[in-house]
């Protein structure tokens, strides 16, 4: 089964971005949850360096994992950039010390949001965000969207996506203009809603569906954490044909499912980076897929 290891970010405009089909996701780079200070900051700046030196350019982060301690990271590590890095942050929630999280989702917050990562990143304009949607916010999806559109047309994004989408918002978003990309959260094991710390993730195999009709790119995450389907071990039985990890074979399940997801496996270890990106070079036949399902 031949995979594509190329993807477009952005094929319909007038700049699109073609980058490795494999990206890196910075979150557990910072200290517990998403939050604080890496425990060890040389790894993390292993990490990031190894990400470029094995040609990956597609990198995501986000203020709020820190505050700002991912944004800083990979400025330290890796500014000035390469020209074809294409770093991707998110706005729409913010946290506080005590790790709590807020709608973050006004319009004059999302554009302190977009002030705040230019800074931290070094850029003058970031080439992809997404706007990542909290179920619940009082700010109307639509007014959020426009704002992100404003801050597209003012030249400080390149390229906008959604975030934490259902069918409903990612319909809205198609309806307002043009989705470069969606992350949400999917994967092998998970693609029907489920709860997580209390709360409801939605949107995943519709909304991945809605992407293949509308041929957006997918970025999926969480793939790894929730790799496992209930009482499934079709994972290792493929794991042990190829003679490799589970982990491998998430990944590439996800490259195989469809030429237009970008994997993130999330690590804080150069050796799992290691092992994660050799999930390029595993090649599932069309039994293998059938078999996982
Ligand atoms: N848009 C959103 O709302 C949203 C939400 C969540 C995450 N994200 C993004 O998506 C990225 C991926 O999600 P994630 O990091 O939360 O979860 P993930 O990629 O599903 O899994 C990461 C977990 O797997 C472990 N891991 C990674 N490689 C491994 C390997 N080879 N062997 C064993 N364990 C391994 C990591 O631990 P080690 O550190 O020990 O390797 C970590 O605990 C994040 O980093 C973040 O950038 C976005």
């Amino acid at each position: 089964m031949s995979i594509s290891k190329t993807i477009t970010i952005g094929a319909n405009t007038d700049e699109p971005l073609t980058i490795k089909r494999f990206g890196y996701g910075t979150m557990r780079l910072t200290a517990e949850h998403g939050w604080g200070e890496p425990k060890d900051k040389d790894e993390a700046l292993k990490v990031l360096k190894a990400t470029i030196e094995n040609g990956i350019s597609f990198i995501d982060t986000a203020d709020f994992y820190g505050e700002d301690v991912t944004n800083r990271l990979i400025a330290e590590a890796l500014y000035p950039y390469a020209d074809d890095l294409l770093l991707c942050t998110k706005v729409g929630p913010a946290r506080t010390s005590l790790r709590d999280w807020h709608f973050f989702d006004k319009p004059e917050n999302l554009r302190t949001s977009i002030e705040k990562n230019l800074a931290t990143l070094k850029l003058e304009r970031i080439p992809l965000v997404h706007f990542r949607y909290m179920p619940g916010s009082p700010t109307p999806f639509e007014a959020s969207m426009e704002e992100m559109f404003k801050l597209q047309q003012e030249g400080k994004i390149l390229h906008l996506g959604v975030s934490c989408v259902g069918v409903q918002e990612l319909t809205k978003a198609l309806n307002m203009g043009n989705i470069a990309s969606v992350e949400n959260a999917f994967g092998y094991g998970q693609r029907t809603t489920f709860q997580m710390h209390g709360v409801e993730v939605r949107g995943l195999q519709e909304v991945m569906d809605i992407c293949i009709d509308n041929k957006i790119p997918m970025v999926p995450y969480w793939s790894l954490q929730n790799a496992k389907a209930e009482g499934e071990d079709k994972i290792a039985v493929i794991a042990k044909k190829y003679n490799t990890s589970e982990t491998i074979i998430n990944l590439a399940w996800l490259l195989h499912y469809n030429d237009l997801i970008l994997p993130i496996p999330g690590t804080s270890k150069l050796k799992h980076f290691e092992e994660n990106i050799k999930a390029l070079d595993v090649n599932l036949t069309q039994e293998d897929m059938q078999f996982l399902g």
